[in-house]
């Protein structure tokens, strides 16, 4: 299931904004692990966060959330981690189930590492609040480390590690679960543009195969691009889902990617329909004067 016209709730036919056609058809997908229905939210202070927002997330999927500040994206996360409930609508998530919470990592802008414990030891961390010993969980975890670069580094304390470093290790301890749902919010925007890239690239190659489901926010059009295989572009007051844009580069995807003419196409398209969620859709001028 995809959020594409055919599955919108009616009222969003109704949008201002021209529709934006998938570049390509989407190939089949399995059930969704996330799925929003007509999701509405409003906080406590009367504040309209979400608008009939609907948005699905298969395994093996990755999805990217874009849009202005403000318009909902890490609220659509929240929902989707079971850490806030929709005010009407429906959302499922594994995260909502008994017995399933931990199936869902969530990474934030912040890597969050307790101060005072190791690499190791943030690492093991879920894996110790279920039950696992420090020895029984060693193997486990040193794979994880291994697997995001950060093998050399156990015994190190977050205050030693670089902000990309810091960030490896946040997403280390999120993988460690191998959890079926993936939520990120902004993971990579306080990083520098390299290592940035990076971390777009080794996380793909941790993500792909996995059968995860992946949802992503992201300002950064490019990141947008690069990772996933839809782009969901969100508007602001009230926070509502405007566009769609599948992004139907094969993976693995290399940086060669970002070198391509499709890179530059899907970067316009999706660019233009950020420019509508920020300012309404282009008007057109009167051309009376250029008569
Ligand atoms: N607990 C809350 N109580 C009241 N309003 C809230 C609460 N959390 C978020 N909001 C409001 O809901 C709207 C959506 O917030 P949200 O954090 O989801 O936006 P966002 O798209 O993630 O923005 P950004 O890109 O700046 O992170 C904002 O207007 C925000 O002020
Ligand atoms: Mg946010």
């Amino acid at each position: 299931m995809q959020a594409n016209s055919a599955t919108m709730p009616p009222d969003a036919l109704l949008s201002p904004y021209p529709p934006h056609p998938p570049l390509l058809p989407h190939p089949p997908l399995l059930q969704p692990l996330i799925a929003l229905q007509r999701v509405h939210k409003q906080f406590d202070n009367g504040l309209q966060a979400l608008s009939d927002v609907s948005l699905s997330v298969a395994p093996g999927e990755f999805v990217a959330l874009l849009g202005p500040s403000g318009c909902g994206k890490s609220t659509v996360l929240r929902l989707a981690a079971g850490l806030d409930a929709a005010s009407s609508g429906t959302v499922q998530a594994p995260a909502l189930l008994p017995g399933r919470t931990s199936e869902t990592a969530y990474v934030f802008q912040e890597p969050t590492l307790l101060p005072w414990a190791s690499v190791f030891d943030n690492v093991w961390l879920p894996l110790r609040l279920q039950g696992r010993s420090r020895a029984d969980a060693a193997a486990t975890v040193r794979q994880v480390l291994a697997r995001v670069g950060l093998a050399d580094f156990e015994q190190a304390y977050p205050a030693a590690l670089s902000g990309g470093m810091k960030m490896r290790a946040s997403i280390a301890r999120a993988l460690v679960t191998q959890p079926r749902v993936l939520l990120m919010d902004e993971p990579f925007a306080a990083l520098d543009d390299i290592t940035r890239q990076k971390l777009n690239a080794d996380l793909l190659q941790w993500w792909h195969g996995r059968l995860m489901a992946a949802l992503f926010v992201t300002h950064s059009v490019a990141e947008a691009v690069f990772l996933s295989q839809r782009v969901l572009v969100m508007a602001p007051r009230p926070g509502r889902v405007v566009a769609e844009l599948v992004i139907p580069q094969p993976y693995p995807r290399s940086a060669d990617f970002r070198h391509s003419s499709a890179f530059a196409d899907a970067c316009r398209a999706v660019g233009a329909a950020l420019s509508e969620a920020h300012d309404g859709p282009a008007r057109q001028l009167p051309m009376a004067g250029l008569r």
